[in-house]
């Protein structure tokens, strides 16, 4: 398939779409979890992915970043189709999510957690180890030096040498982040990234993602606090029993009755915006 565009509604980028996915379809034993999603992502924009819970907005990030084949559809990044590749193939394109920290990586120091994330990744080449390992040692101190710059910026610099499992829930949240950008992502998804963290990290983890932006990255983030979308997102895509109930701007968002229906009304009345 070849590259589609659509018009440029904020943020940087051409206005491209890096992103699209067309009738995903997922069920867990017969009952739907993704139900036909369908929707674009425009390069360089933070998009938000909302939807009440059990909307299959998890299962669609699982789906979209390879770590969940779907039952129908089809996924592009940048005009590939892509339609359920191993996360491996689909982070060798760019695309890459946050994974809450496992046991195994909560074993190894926060530093440690950043210089695996490279060696999960693929173009780790067996022949470069054993035949240029002087190559290998010098990709080995720039992985360094680069996760040491991003520990840095995202606040983690002295907790380096602390076990990734001992860290706060923010922390860990910070951890993921980092980790994830470490590995430089075109596109990255992030799967409620503010949850259960306060309002002053909340403010830091949205300064964060603008910045990501900034550098060229597209985010697209599943949020609940429609505060945050509001303040970050450019474009929001309703989710809603695993379909794209709408999509748009959230001050469009508010004005759509069905939108209200199905999910703004319930976070509204409940005056939780959680
Ligand atoms: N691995 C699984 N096995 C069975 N059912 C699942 C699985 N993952 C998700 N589901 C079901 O799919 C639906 C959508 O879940 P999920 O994608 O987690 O929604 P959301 O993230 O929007 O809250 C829910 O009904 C959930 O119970
Ligand atoms: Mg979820």
């Amino acid at each position: 398939m070849t590259s589609v565009t659509m018009p440029e509604t904020g943020g940087p980028g051409d206005g491209s779409v890096i992103l699209r996915c067309e009738g995903i379809t997922k069920a867990f034993q017969g009952v739907h979890a993704v139900n036909g999603a369908a929707f674009d992502v425009v390069k360089g924009q933070v998009t938000a992915l909302i939807g009440p819970n059990g909307a299959g907005k998890t299962t669609l990030v699982n789906i979209l970043s390879g770590s969940m084949t779907c039952d129908r559809g089809h996924e592009f990044i940048g005009g590939t189709e892509v339609t359920n590749w191993p996360s491996h193939r689909i982070a060798r394109l760019g695309l890459m999510r946050t994974f809450q920290l496992s046991r195994e990586l909560g074993g190894l120091t926060v530093l440690e957690n950043l210089l695996v994330a490279p060696h999960q990744q693929p173009g780790e080449s067996l022949f470069n180890v054993f035949f240029r390992p002087r190559l290998v040692k010098r990709q080995e101190r720039a992985y360094v030096e680069r996760a040491l710059d991003l520990l840095d910026t995202y606040g983690l610099y002295r907790l380096r040498d602390n076990r990734a499992g001992e860290l706060s829930g923010g922390q860990k949240k910070l951890l993921e982040i980092s980790r994830a950008v470490m590995v430089s992502p075109q596109v990255l998804l992030l799967d409620e990234p503010m949850a259960g963290v306060n309002p002053a990290l909340i403010d830091r983890i949205g300064g964060y993602i603008l910045d990501l932006q900034r550098s060229g990255v597209t985010v697209l983030m599943i949020e609940h606090n429609l505060n945050v979308v509001e303040q970050i997102c450019d474009h929001v895509i309703v989710l809603a029993e695993g379909r794209t109930l709408a999509t748009g701007r959230l001050s469009e968002l508010r004005q759509n009755e069905q939108v209200v229906k199905a999910y703004l009304g319930e976070v509204i009345d409940a005056g939780t915006d959680r």
